[in-house]
C-alpha cells in the first residue's frame, strides 16, 4: 500500500547516527519543506527524557553538526520533535509508545537505528501494541546480522510483522547522489554499454579507502572488521551497479532484480584472491596515529583491511577480475570505480615506435565527484624524433557541471523515501542474503587457510601482500 508517512518514529533517537546524520538530515528536509508540514517525529531510546529534553538533545546535535545555513531551520524543526522514553525488551512499554504516537492520518514510518540484538524485541513490541499494521512501514539500518544465518533470522523476524513491500533495508551507500550516477552513466548514454563486457574490459578495480580508524565502535567494529562492514554492503552494492544487466524500468523490482542476479553469480573466493590486515601504527598526512590494538587496548584479529580479486561468473564478466580493496588508515579518503580497458586489436602506431596506452575509466565516487576518461592523443610535433603518443584525460568533474543544487547527505534521500515508500534505493532481502552468502564463503576461506591479518603501516596503501595480489596479474592498483 502506498502512502506518504504523517508520522515518523525514530529507535535509538539518541544515537551516535541520529545526531551525526538521521537528525540533520530530517532537519535540512523539513528546511526545504520536502517532508510533510504535518510530519510529527517521535524518538525513541533508553535515555530517560521527556519531550523538551529530547529538542535540547537534538538542539544540541543540530547545531553542531548542520552546516551553517541550515541552521535558522533549527527552531521550526524541534517544534516536529516528541519523545517517549523505551527499553525495548520491555514489551509492555509498546502501549505507552503506541499512545505517544497516537492516532494515523497517513501512515507511519519507523525507522530502526538500534544495536541488532534489539531487533526482535522491537518487532515483538511493535507487534503487541498495534503499531505494525497495514499503516505501517518499517526501515532498518546495518547490520542485519554477522552472517547468512543470522541475517536470516533477523529478516525472519522482520517479515512476521511486516511484508516484504513495507521494508525498507539501508545500505547508505545507494543513498550518494554519486552512486545513483553510476545508473546515468551506463544507461544514459550511448556510449559505454556497448563495450561494457569482457570483450573490451580487461579489469575493474573498487577501492573505498579510509583515513579514520576505530572511532571509538570498540564493540561493534572489533567483532566485524572491514569483510562485513565494508565489503558486505557497500562494496557489494558498488560491484552490483557496474556490474548488472541494463534493468528495463527505473523501479524497484527491475534494478534490485538486476543487482541480485549479479550477487548470485560471484563466485567462491580462492584462498590466493584474498588478502587481509590490520594497521600498526604510522603517520597520516604527517599526524602520528597508534595501530588497531592500541586503540582498542588489547591484541586482536580483527581485520581492518581486504583486498580480493572477485569473479562474476556470467557470460558478460567471463574472464574479468574484480579487484575490491578496502580499509581504515590509509593515506587519503576516496572511493573509486576503475573501469580497465584493453588494449586495442592492432595498433599501427606501434610501427613508429609508438604505444597506445589502453583506455581507462575512473569513476571518483568521494571525496570528489568526477569522472575521467584517458585517450591517446599524439604529441603535436613533426615527429623528427618518431611519433610519440600520449595520455590524455577527458575530465568531467560534477561539482563544476552541477554548481548550484544543494549538496545533500545520503541519509536526507534515504529517510525522505522511506516516508514516501520509494524502496527502489533499499536493499531487498534476496539481495542481502545474496551477500551475506558470498562472505561467508570469504570467511570460510580465510578458517580454512589460516589466512589472518598481515600488518600495515597506517598511512600506507595495506599490506604489501595485497599489491602482489594484483602484481601477480600484472595489475597495478590506481592510486
Ligand atoms: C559505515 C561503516 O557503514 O560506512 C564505517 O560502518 C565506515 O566503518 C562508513 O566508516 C563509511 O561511510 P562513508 O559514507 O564515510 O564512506
Amino acid at each position: 500500500m502506498s502512502f506518504t508517512a504523517d508520522k515518523l518514529l525514530l529507535f535509538g533517537a539518541t544515537g551516535d547516527l541520529s545526531q551525526r546524520m538521521l537528525l540533520p538530515s530530517l532537519c535540512a528536509l523539513h528546511a526545504d519543506a520536502l517532508v510533510p508540514e504535518k510530519l510529527n517525529i517521535i524518538g525513541t531510546a533508553r535515555s530517560d527524557l521527556d519531550d523538551d529534553g529530547f529538542r535540547n538533545f537534538a538542539a544540541d546535535a543540530l547545531n553542531k553538526f548542520l552546516p551553517d545555513y541550515r541552521k535558522s531551520a533549527i527552531p521550526g524543526f524541534l517544534q516536529r520533535l516528541t519523545y517517549q522514553a523505551l527499553d525495548a525488551n520491555q514489551t509492555a512499554q509498546f502501549a505507552d509508545l503506541a499512545a505517544k504516537v497516537g492516532p494515523r492520518q497517513d501512515g507511519l514510518a519507523i525507522f530502526l537505528s538500534t544495536a541488532p540484538s534489539l531487533f526482535e524485541p522491537t518487532i515483538a513490541g511493535l507487534q503487541a501494541s498495534g503499531l505494525a499494521d497495514e499503516t505501517s512501514r518499517i526501515g532498518l539500518e546495518k547490520p542485519l546480522g554477522t552472517d547468512l544465518d543470522t541475517s536470516r533470522h533477523i529478516n525472519d523476524a522482520v517479515a512476521s510483522a511486516f511484508p516484504e513491500d513495507r521494508i525498507f533495508r539501508i545500505d547508505h551507500y545507494l543513498g550518494k547522489e554519486t552512486v545513483q550516477n553510476l545508473m546515468a552513466l551506463r544507461f544514459a548514454n550511448i556510449l559505454f554499454e556497448p563495450i561494457w563486457n569482457a570483450h573490451y574490459i580487461e579489469h575493474v578495480q573498487i577501492t573505498v579507502a579510509e583515513t579514520v580508524g576505530l572511532e571509538g565502535r570498540v564493540g561493534f567494529y572489533d567483532g566485524a572488521g572491514a569483510l562485513r562492514d565494508m565489503v558486505q554492503n557497500h562494496m557489494l552494492q558498488l560491484l552490483a551497479l557496474v556490474a548488472m544487466e541494463p534493468p528495463s524500468r527505473f523501479d524497484p523490482a527491475a534494478i534490485r532484480g538486476e543487482k541480485t542476479k549479479v550477487l548470485r553469480s560471484l563466485r567462491t573466493v580462492a584462498a590466493g584472491d584474498t588478502v587481509t590486515g590490520q594497521y600498526r601504527a604510522g603517520a597520516i598526512n604527517g599526524a602520528s596515529v597508534p595501530g588497531y590494538s592500541d586503540e582498542l587496548g588489547k591484541p586482536s584479529a580483527t581485520e581492518t583491511f581486504v583486498a580480493i580479486k572477485a569473479h562474476i561468473d556470467n557470460w558478460r564478466w567471463k574472464g574479468v577480475p574484480f579487484y575490491l580493496r578496502t580499509g581504515k588508515r590509509l593515506p587519503k579518503r576516496t572511493t573509486e570505480i576503475v573501469v580497465q580497458f584493453r588494449p586495442v586489436p592492432h595498433s599501427m602506431f606501434a610501427q613508429r615506435g609508438a604505444i597506445a596506452q589502453p583506455n581507462r575509466l575512473v569513476i571518483g565516487i568521494q571525496p570528489e565527484e568526477n569522472i575521467t576518461f584517458t585517450t591517446n592523443a599524439k604529441v603535436p610535433g613533426l615527429d623528427r624524433g618518431g611519433l610519440r603518443l600520449r595520455e590524455v584525460p577527458l575530465d568531467i568533474s560534477m561539482e563544476d557541471a552541477f554548481a548550484g543544487p544543494t549538496k545533500r547527505i545520503a541519509y536526507e534521500r534515504l529517510l525522505l523515501d522511506l516516508i514516501e515508500g520509494d524502496q527502489t534505493l533499499f536493499v531487498r532481502r534476496d539481495e542481502v542474503e545474496a551477500q551475506w552468502a558470498w562472505i561467508d564463503g570469504v570467511r570460510k576461506v580465510w578458517t580454512d587457510n589460516g589466512i589472518t591479518p598481515n600488518p600495515y603501516g597506517a598511512g600506507s596503501w595495506g599490506p604489501t601482500a595485497a599489491i602482489a595480489l594484483a602484481a601477480k596479474d600484472g595489475v597495478a592498483w590506481h592510486e
